[in-house]
């Protein structure tokens, strides 16, 4: 085989359907975001960032940064190790301990990312829970997918929030049958939520386990900001919680919270727990500083949804076409792959406004979208320039009558 020539073929292909991937070279700028210097053309040029998942700023916090500074003047750059063999540090022990409680639950485990805790911990219980089955919502993200499918235990797909569909097919086995209900709560790329009561009325009907992923919620709702199970109400319902330190938390690296036996046992088996270096210990310092000051401060969450609530309501009265979202996430519909990433070019290039294309197989085919993460930090001034430009860019390719029937309708 000319494994350059395949190479060369499949990359032309991504570029001919318009989802060739390019990364905007940036460079974030301490006590400025959401303003970064996006590298380009030989020069730097200021952007504001309009489509980071660092959902409230905190990556610059100044607590952030202290506890991260004085845990790599005490402890050294990394880990030393798995966390078996040297690499627990006291950072580690400390910032699973706060994630416990941050969740209601006993116990936490940390990864090295979100992606590895979903992967780790659905394929360990799936793999290893006798006769087990798992449902899992059609939208789940890909982490959880990859978990489910290396775990190899049957598995069944649920309508995207849809409790009746999984009822149907969760009767199809005995109560007795080792069941796990894996979901997300916030879906990042439509901003839903799901209807958590409802699902856990399902699973506990059929004796099954509830899997959540609160990645794009952790930090933003619920009182001390833990998700939106605690919003909710239904965390004591929820069997693993999973989460991230890389979005609203700031930093970097991902957490299951359950029992303590639970905990112990993924722990014990999991093998992108076990085999993995543990994160640097000014990465657990700096999580542990953003958790704490994010529990204690409600007033950040409400500013956040304010904002997004201002933007979307602006975007709208322009007649932007955004999905009808119930969260913090604005979906703005294009419909067309190259489209959207001209769209996002001419943004960037001409109006110093980062907003990444979304294309397939983020989102399926026609439903391609720019989406925008308006966070405490983007003041009025930022949010009147996002609107008038997307205006402008939505009148120069004439893409209001492009977008696609969901969308047009969430403008109505
Ligand atoms: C729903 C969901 N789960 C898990 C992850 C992975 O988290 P991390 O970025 O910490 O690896 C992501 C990442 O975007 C996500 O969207």
């Amino acid at each position: 085989m000319d494994y350059e020539h395949y190479f060369a073929k499949r990359i032309a292909e991504l570029k001919s359907e318009g989802r060739y991937r390019v990364f905007a070279d940036l460079e974030r700028q301490r006590g400025r975001f959401p303003v970064a210097l996006n590298y380009r053309d030989g020069k730097t040029h200021e952007v504001v960032v309009w489509c980071s998942n660092d959902y409230l700023g905190m990556g610059q916090h100044p607590d952030v940064i202290a506890a991260a500074q004085e845990a790599l003047d005490r402890c050294g750059a990394g880990a030393g190790g798995t966390r078996n063999i040297s690499g627990t540090n006291h950072y580690h022990v400390l910032l699973e301990e706060e994630l416990a409680t941050f969740n209601g639950k006993d116990s936490a485990l940390l990864f090295t990312s979100g992606y590895v805790a979903n992967q780790t911990a659905l394929s360990t219980l799936g793999a290893n829970i006798p006769g087990c089955v798992v449902f899992s919502d059609e939208l789940n993200h890909n982490s959880m997918i990859e978990g489910i499918r290396h775990g190899r235990s049957a598995k069944h797909v649920f309508r995207h929030n849809d409790p009746e569909n999984l009822d149907q097919l969760l009767s199809a086995y005995p109560k007795e049958t080792p069941k796990i209900v894996a979901f997300e709560s916030v879906y990042s790329m439509d901003g839903d939520i799901a209807p958590l009561a409802e699902i856990c009325d399902v699973a506990e009907a059929h004796n099954a386990m509830t899997y959540l992923d609160e990645v794009h919620a952790v930090g933003m709702y619920g009182a001390e900001g833990s998700g939106v199970a605690e919003r909710d109400g239904v965390r004591d319902r929820i069997s693993i919680i999973q989460g991230t330190l890389a979005k609203a938390i700031g930093v970097v690296g991902g957490y299951i919270a359950a029992s303590e036996s639970c905990v112990d046992y993924v722990r014990s088996y999991g093998p992108g727990f076990i085999f993995s270096s543990s994160m640097p210990p000014a990465v657990a310092a700096a999580a542990l500083a953003s958790v704490r000051f994010l529990r204690a401060h409600p007033e950040l969450r409400d500013k956040h949804q304010e904002r997004a609530a201002t933007c979307k309501r602006l975007l709208t009265e322009k007649g932007i076409p955004i999905l009808p979202s119930v969260s913090h996430i604005i979906p703005v519909m294009v419909g067309n792959a190259a489209l959207c990433k001209q769209a996002s070019d001419i943004l960037l290039n001409e109006f110093g406004i980062y907003v990444q294309p979304i294309n397939f197989p983020t989102v399926p085919v026609g439903t391609e979208r720019l989406r925008i993460t308006p966070t405490p930090l983007h003041d009025d001034a930022m949010m009147a320039h996002l609107v008038e430009s997307f205006c402008a860019v939505w009148d120069r390719l004439d893409l209001h009558k492009n977008h696609p029937a969901k969308a047009a309708k969430a403008a109505e």
